[in-house]
């Protein structure tokens, strides 16, 4: 007797610290009480079952992630069949295209609030129900922090959009219809009609924007259960995945099995792989970074080139490609592209999942689907197709997603020698300037133009704007120039397939090199040295530092001030710096 009940005592959970301590009756009382008004029952709360939240995304004003909501009921009855109670709570929403300045600026917030509610709160484990963008990682640097068993279940994508017989996927297809629009192809409702056809069901972005390969890449770290991320929000099959990650969930808190036993540098390493052979978007290296940081892996911004560059890219969905989510999950999602890369030898197998077997053991189930779609490692559809990390004398690293550059943009611009640029610099001050001067003749941009935006990076843009893409006047469209080469400190969408130098660090409104370049100047990109250089003297260069003064920040809300205060550059993950302190906090810093 006394033996079971030191057993007992050994696994005790964390809940039973409020709903059930012997010691202070008082307290538990009032832990407990409130919980009773909905109709729990003290008899549930107290029988030692463990207390699963989820952590609730989906919200009316958050529509990538609304699907949730109802997807919760699936998970509630996978948590209850396996022994468990859910707690659904909500954290802060994050819409990526409704949120002003930048939904960037939300990804630390939300990681913040779902901090506090998994230390601060009764729960043994978490289901993280992820979709739009810095959902995803917002969720796993929250569950990183805290470490307690926590599991990423996938909204999932929007069905394939299409328009007069063509596939539109989100985001992809918007950058086309701008260019038609500018172009007067289009008018206003078949442009609003054109971008809504690619938004046909609840889910989230279809293409392999931020979104698809942020969700890709969870499951790649052993986040999610196989085969999560790709299954189309409406599909029967989401209901059924939700079912199962709400049952895998409370076996994990009876395992212990936690984020710091799955989000491992050998994981890492896996998603940075898996990264280049789904194409996935130029945010996840901000993203990925951050999530390591708050697991306390070391993870630098060249690792994506030491380790990721020379993989292929197999996934044909576009931004790089042509296919959508529905395709992609048809064509087997993440285990048939991760089962291409263990045959290939590319993945470290001492890397476990949440299923707590290795990635080898969950890929023995992987099936083999379209061949179109993904593509065997030996067939790829580009080789080398890995995020490009460049330097230079104007900042200390950017990215560049080569896979998206087509054979029509090499040739035009990265003839002569191969993969070398040489041109003048138009500089942008922001968006804003952007499109007050883009068409502006006396700008003189032609195709020997390097297009710059700056002061958009984690402090200038606070969050970091994805407006690095920026489109060519429309008389550069007219004549067929469809892109210019493009650098900026800020981001750009997943959904782009442009090959821009994007998320600069560091950014100009911290003193940043970017901030010293004129309009006019003559820079030099190297893809072969990866080097980005702007040729002037190095005695002017610094001349213009002696006189750079910083710009003036206005802060319209607390959080920008807070978070600009606190915020890292993108090359780092854009952490709040102090947050990335405070690691395993139940572990080391005490329960509360
Ligand atoms: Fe939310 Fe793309 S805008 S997923
Ligand atoms: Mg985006």
């Amino acid at each position: 007797m006394a033996g079971s009940d030191q057993t007992k005592k050994h696994f005790r959970l964390r809940s039973q610290r409020w709903f059930d301590d012997p010691e202070d009756p008082g307290m538990t009382a009032l832990y407990i009480e409130r919980m009773l008004n909905y109709g729990l029952t003290r008899g549930e709360l107290q029988s030692g079952k463990p207390v699963i939240g989820i952590a609730q995304t989906g919200s009316d004003i958050a529509p990538c992630n609304r699907h949730h909501i109802e997807l919760a009921a699936r998970t509630k009855a996978g948590i209850r069949d396996a022994g468990g109670i859910p707690l659904e709570f909500p954290i802060h929403p994050i819409q990526e295209t409704g949120k002003r300045p930048t939904a960037a600026l939300d990804r630390n917030l939300a990681y913040l609030s779902l901090v506090e509610v998994l230390h601060g709160y009764p729960l043994d484990g978490v289901v993280l129900t992820t979709g739009c963008d810095k959902t995803t990682p917002a969720c796993l640097m929250g569950a990183a922090t805290v470490n307690i068993p926590a599991i990423v279940l996938s909204g999932g994508p929007m069905l394939d959009g299409h328009h007069k017989g063509q596939l539109t996927g989100s985001g992809t297809i918007v950058w086309a219809a701008r260019k038609q629009l500018a172009q007067g192809l289009l008018d206003y409702n078949g442009f609003m009609e054109l971008v809504a056809s690619s938004a046909p069901s609840v889910g989230h972005c279809n293409t392999m924007g931020t979104a698809l390969s942020m969700n890709s890449l969870a499951e790649a770290l052993g986040m999610s259960l196989p085969g999560c991320a790709s299954i189309p929000a409406p599909y029967r099959e989401r209901g059924q995945m939700a079912y199962e990650t709400g049952r895998r969930i409370v076996a994990m808190v009876a395992e212990n099995l936690r984020p710091s036993d799955i989000m491992t540098r050998a994981a890492f390493e896996n998603t940075i792989v898996c990264a280049s052979a789904i194409g996935a978007s130029t945010n996840c290296p901000p993203h990925i970074i951050a999530i390591a940081r708050h697991m306390g892996v070391e993870l630098a911004i060249e690792d994506w080139q030491t380790i990721g560059h020379d993989i292929p890219l197999l996934v044909d969905c576009q931004p790089a490609g042509r296919f959508l989510g529905e395709a992609f999950h048809r064509a087997g999602g993440v285990p048939a592209v991760m089962a291409e890369l263990l045959r290939a030898g590319k993945l470290d197998t001492s890397a476990i999942t949440v299923t707590g077997k290795n990635i080898a053991q969950d890929l023995d189930t992987a099936v083999e689907g379209d061949r179109e779609v993904i593509r065997a490692y030996a067939a790829p559809m580009k080789e080398r197709a890995g995020f490009v990390i460049l330097s230079g004398n104007l900042f200390d690293n950017a990215v560049m997603k080569v896979s998206v550059i087509d054979d029509a943009f090499r040739r035009r611009f990265l003839t002569n020698p191969p993969d070398v640029f040489e041109g003048k610099v138009v500089v942008f001050e922001g968006p804003e300037d952007y499109h007050d001067r883009i068409e502006d003749p006396t700008l003189g941009i032609d195709a020997q133009t390097v297009l710059v935006i700056r002061n958009c990076g984690p402090v200038g843009y606070p969050g970091s704007a994805e407006v690095v893409n920026m489109q060519p006047p429309a008389a550069l469209l007219a004549q067929g120039i469809d892109a210019l080469p493009t650098m900026g400190d800020g981001r750009q969408s997943g959904t782009s397939g442009s090959p821009s130098i994007l998320n600069i660090s560091p950014e100009a409104a911290v003193g940043g090199g970017l901030a010293l370049l004129k309009s006019g100047d003559p820079i030099r990109i190297d893809l072969n040295t990866r080097k980005v250089d702007v040729l002037i003297p190095d005695a002017e260069l610094a001349a213009r530092r002696a006189a750079w003064t910083p710009p003036k920040l206005l802060h319209k809300t607390p959080w920008e001030e807070i978070y600009r205060s606190m915020v890292g550059q993108l090359g780092t993950g854009g952490c709040l710096e102090p947050a990335t302190m405070y690691l395993d906090i139940l572990t080391t810093r005490g329960e509360s």
